[in-house]
């Protein structure tokens, strides 16, 4: 089992399968892209199942499966074919831009997956090109409802920036209305790839108040203890709203997260440095026993919260969010 030393059991894996991305988010990377990884310093998938069957003999039982984009991998539908089989793994799930992902509803239906986050920040076409970079806007539109159709959750991730799309919250909320859709309002944080980044003037405090501005009655809802969202509803809508302190962190005491990046860093918080590298692990040769011990390790090391885990990092917090797997 992986207990930190502040009582916090780790049954989440998110893993990341690559660090590429078809968008250029201004939160994530800059316009040029970045140093990609090279295909031999990506865990293969061979070793991205054996890490994750050790993660899942350690008590994890949901993961989530991020990039950069994880559908630009080819290859990816086989390896969460061979994933889903994983004794103790009862839930994998995806997060995706919605670009690539719409010509594998049928495998990801038929491999038992069942939700979905799609990130999505403006419901404006030109909006959208503006803080993706790229002007695609139709094509994720449509594939969330086709999701919607082929009965899957959908979450929608929308990170909050003044004068990058502050419109547009009310518009999501309204999605809602007869959409069963969850949408999660983000706060802006540092991974950009860059080393310069501008303290959020959206908080999560600032987020609900300009909601509730424009819904008095909004109804609270009940969420698991390990969320990241304060989730909320407009009553009479089907759908529902939550916001995701990410920068204010004010979720670390129940976290339950544990990150693999696609080049085998180990991360036991997203504002920390790599715990270890588990890829040059396996590739020395260390047994099943000997990486056991190493990620027992790293969990025991595990920071208290993300402001501990940042003061902690010698490195400059801006990795990219791709690097980092959200
Ligand atoms: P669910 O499993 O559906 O609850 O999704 P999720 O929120 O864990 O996953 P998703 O990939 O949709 O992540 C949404 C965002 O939540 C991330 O991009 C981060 O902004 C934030 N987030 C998730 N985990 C952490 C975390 O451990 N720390 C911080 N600061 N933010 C996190
Ligand atoms: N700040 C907040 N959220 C971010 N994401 C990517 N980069 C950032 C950032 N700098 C979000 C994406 C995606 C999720 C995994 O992380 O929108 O939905
Ligand atoms: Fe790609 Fe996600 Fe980064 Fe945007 S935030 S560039 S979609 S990895």
């Amino acid at each position: 089992m992986l207990l930190d030393k502040y009582g916090r059991q780790l049954t989440y894996l998110r893993l990341s399968v690559t660090d590429r991305c078809n968008f250029r988010c201004y939160y994530c990377m800059p316009q040029e892209g970045m140093d990609f990884a090279a295909r031999q310093e990506l865990l293969s998938f061979e070793e991205l199942y054996q890490l994750s069957a050790l993660f899942c003999a350690l008590g994890v039982t949901k993961i989530r499966i991020t990039g950069g984009e994880p559908f630009v991998r080819a290859g990816i539908i086989p390896f969460l074919r061979r994933l889903s089989q994983l004794p103790g793994l009862e839930e994998i799930t995806v997060t995706s831009n919605g670009t690539l992902t719409q010509k594998h509803i049928n495998a990801l239906q038929e491999i038992g997956i069942r939700k979905i986050n799609i990130s999505l920040d403006s419901l404006d076409r030109e909006r959208f090109h503006r803080i993706t970079r790229r002007d695609t806007f139709d094509a994720v539109y449509a594939c969330i409802f086709q999701l919607l159709e082929a009965g899957f959750d959908v979450k929608l991730n929308c990170v909050v920036a003044e004068g990058k799309n502050i419109q547009d919250l009310v518009p999501f909320v309204e999605l809602t209305k007869n959409h069963r859709l969850a949408v999660r309002f983000l706060e802006e944080m540092p991974f950009n790839g860059s080393d310069s980044f501008a303290l959020p003037q959206w908080s999560h405090r600032e987020i609900l108040q300009h909601l509730q501005d424009h819904y008095p009655a909004l109804e609270k809802l009940q969420s698991e203890p390990s969320s990241t969202s304060v989730n909320y509803r407009v009553p009479g809508y089907v759908g529902s709203f939550g916001i995701i302190p990410s920068f204010s962190r004010t979720f670390c005491g129940t976290c339950n997260r544990i990150r693999l990046g696609a080049t085998g860093e180990l991360r036991t918080c997203l504002y920390g440095p790599p715990a270890t590298n588990l890829r040059d692990l396996l590739r020395l040769g260390f047994s099943t026993e000997q990486l056991t011990q190493e990620i027992l390790e790293a969990v025991s090391m595990r920071a208290k919260d993300g402001f501990a885990a940042e003061a902690s990092q010698a490195q400059s917090i801006h990795t990219s969010m791709s690097v980092l797997g959200g």
